[in-house]
C-alpha cells in the first residue's frame, strides 16, 4: 500500500502559561495507507487532538517530522480537511454558504463550487436545507453541513477529532455509515480519533491505540471484519475479540466509554 502519510519520531511538548511543560506526545511513528480508514483511540489528555492538529499544520511539533504525499508537511494545505467536535457554523450565513466558505478563503469563485456544495449537501441527507440557517437545523444536520464544509474542496485526507461525540447514540451511528458510504465512493483517507471503542472498530481499517500522556502508539490493530460493516457486527466474536483486546490495551481502560 502506497503510504499518503509518514510520522516520525514525533514529539510535542507545550509550555503552559504558569511555564510548565507538557509532554504531549512522545516520539510518535505511524504510517498512513492511502485510502485507509484509521480510528485513534486512547485515554483522555494522551495527545490525539495534539497529533491532528499538527497533521492539519495548526500548530507545529516540538521535534520529528510528518511527510504528506511524500514530502515534507509544513504549512496547511487544502488537500488536509478537517472537522472537529463543534461544527463552528457561522450563524449568519445558510448552510450552503457555510459550505462554500473555504471556497470563499482561497480566494476562488463560489458560483463553480454551487453545484459540488449542493450535490454533497444531498449525499449528506440535507437535500432542501440549503438556505437554511444553522440555528433551524438539529446538532446533527450541522454536524453534516461541517462534514461538507470539508470536503468541498475535495482534501484528500480528512482528518476527524471525535466528530460524533455531542451526538446521540443513534444519529452517531447512522452518520458512521453514512461516513463510510462517502469514504468508499470518493477514495479519502480518513484518520478519526474518538472515545467509543464501537465506534472506532467499526469504522476502522486499522485501529492506532494511544498510551495515557505522554502519548505514545501503543499497538496498531488490523481489522478484519467484512465491509459494508453494519451496526448488528458488534455481536460477532470476531467483534468481542478486538473490544477486549484494545480495552486491555489501553490503560487506566475507566476513561474510555464502553459504548
Ligand atoms: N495549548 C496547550 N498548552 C498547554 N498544554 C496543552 C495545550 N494543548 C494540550 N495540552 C496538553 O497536552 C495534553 C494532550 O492534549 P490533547 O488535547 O492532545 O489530548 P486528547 O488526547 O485529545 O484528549 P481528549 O481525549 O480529552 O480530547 C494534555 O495533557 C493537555 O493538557
Ligand atoms: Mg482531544
Amino acid at each position: 500500500m502506497t503510504q499518503i502519510l509518514e510520522v516520525r519520531r514525533l514529539s510535542m511538548e507545550y509550555t503552559t502559561r504558569s511555564g510548565r511543560t507538557v509532554l504531549a506526545l512522545d516520539d510518535i511513528h505511524a504510517d498512513i495507507g492511502e485510502n485507509e480508514f484509521v480510528t485513534i483511540l486512547g485515554p483522555s489528555g494522551c495527545g490525539k487532538s495534539t497529533l491532528l492538529k499538527i497533521v492539519a499544520s495548526v500548530i507545529r511539533p516540538s521535534s520529528g517530522e510528518v511527510f504528506f504525499e511524500g514530502r515534507p508537511l509544513t504549512s496547511p494545505t487544502a488537500r488536509i480537511g478537517m472537522v472537529f467536535q463543534q461544527p463552528i457554523l457561522m450563524p449568519w450565513r445558510n448552510i450552503l454558504e457555510n459550505v462554500l466558505f473555504p471556497i470563499e478563503m482561497m480566494g476562488k469563485s463560489t458560483r463553480s463550487y454551487d453545484a459540488e456544495a449542493r450535490d454533497l449537501l444531498k449525499l449528506v441527507g440535507l437535500a432542501g436545507f440549503e438556505k437554511a440557517m444553522p440555528n433551524e437545523l438539529s446538532g446533527g444536520m450541522q454536524q453534516r453541513a461541517a462534514i461538507c464544509r470539508a470536503l468541498i474542496y475535495d482534501p484528500k485526507l480528512l482528518l476527524m477529532d471525535e466528530p460524533f461525540a455531542a451526538l446521540d447514540a443513534m444519529t452517531r451511528e447512522e452518520l458512521g455509515i453514512e461516513l463510510l458510504r462517502i469514504w468508499s465512493e470518493r477514495k479519502k483517507t480518513v484518520m478519526f480519533v474518538t472515545h467509543s471503542i464501537q465506534e472506532g472498530i467499526l469504522l476502522a481499517d486499522r485501529v492506532l491505540v494511544m498510551t495515557a500522556r505522554p502519548g505514545r502508539v501503543a499497538a496498531s490493530i488490523k481489522i478484519d471484519l467484512p465491509r459494508p460493516r453494519t451496526i448488528n457486527m458488534v455481536s460477532t466474536h470476531e467483534y468481542g475479540r478486538y473490544a477486549e483486546e484494545i480495552r486491555s490495551l489501553i490503560s487506566g481502560g475507566q476513561q474510555i466509554a464502553a459504548a
